[in-house]
């Protein structure tokens, strides 16, 4: 069984994208700039938002982050994020979500400027995605296709059940692993699925992303499967300074010893999402995926 180590992957790919600024700086170029609108104090956004700002430090970028209480206006936010999208200074931006329920999250992706939509969420590179044609992907899915193509795990013609069908995750992945080249035949599945034991136990690839800690049990996985988890459900624990732990989808201790590859959690996926994010920044900086 080979452990995924996230956490070494998106430290060479950080490397990698600090190597690039520093050629945009010995050439002259505009330094990468990424913001990050933060509503409210929820305490997971808090962490995310804040590794994504040092994230930026040490890769040679900028950064702003904008803040807002709980009670802005969504106008205001439209106002915000009208501004970013008009600013030539800034490359990219992110809305971090969840926003407080008297915004909507579809209006607030929907008014980003898809040029600037370093997360991948608005429907035109959604859209883009799907068509095969170059877009910003959504970083967790597309740190997942990076972790796969960097372990060399051999995804054609290869049996692959998603589990969770979120707009961020489960659906993009979907989409990604069935696309040509990668060659997966892909099954969707969800809270209405019948028979999801009998779909995982017949996969060759797993990718658990449904949010529901240790859901997936030794007894659904077949032997050499390659088993990513996504899960980062926070709960309480007395073992961590912050308070907290993160417990992954998958039922670990059970999982891993039948798996080809595992991703733990921390230290899989999570890693990768703040690199993947780092750089649809840098495209975005260079002018690779809209010209
Ligand atoms: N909330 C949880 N994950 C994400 C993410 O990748 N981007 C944003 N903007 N919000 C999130």
């Amino acid at each position: 069984m080979v452990l995924i180590d996230g956490k070494e992957i998106a430290a060479t790919i950080k490397t990698e994208i600090a190597d690039e600024v520093a050629k945009i700086i010995a050439a002259g170029m505009k330094i990468p700039h990424l913001a990050a609108v933060l509503v409210g104090h929820d305490g997971g956004s808090e962490t995310y938002v804040a590794a994504k700002v040092k994230a930026c430090e040490l890769v040679g970028f900028e950064s702003t982050l904008i803040r807002f209480e709980d009670k802005v206006s969504e106008q205001e936010l439209l106002d915000c994020i009208n501004s970013l999208n008009q600013n030539p200074a800034i490359d990219g931006f992110i809305v971090q979500l969840p926003l407080p329920k008297h915004i909507s999250e579809e209006k607030v992706i929907e008014s980003i400027d898809p040029k600037k939509d370093v997360d991948g969420f608005h429907p035109v590179n959604v859209g883009r995605v799907v068509a095969g044609m170059p877009a910003f992907v959504s970083a967790t899915p597309f740190g997942i296709m990076e972790l796969l193509r960097r372990y060399k795990i051999e995804t054609k013609g290869k049996s692959c059940a998603v589990i969770g069908r979120s707009n961020i995750v489960g659906r993009p992945m979907s989409i990604l692993l069935s696309q040509k080249g990668v060659d997966c035949t892909v099954t969707l599945c969800h809270s209405r699925t019948k028979n999801l034991k009998e779909i995982s136990l017949n996969s060759d690839i797993i990718v658990a992303a449904l949010g529901m800690p240790e859901f997936l049990t030794g007894d659904m996985v077949k032997e050499g499967a390659v088993v990513i988890d996504v899960g980062t459900t926070r709960v309480v624990s007395d073992q961590t300074k912050s308070g907290f732990k993160l417990k992954g989808d998958v039922k670990f201790d059970e999982v891993a010893p039948k798996c080809s590859f595992i991703t733990p959690v921390p230290g899989g996926v999570g890693p990768m999402t703040i690199a993947s994010l780092l750089y649809n920044t840098l495209l975005s900086n260079q002018h690779k995926i809209y010209k």
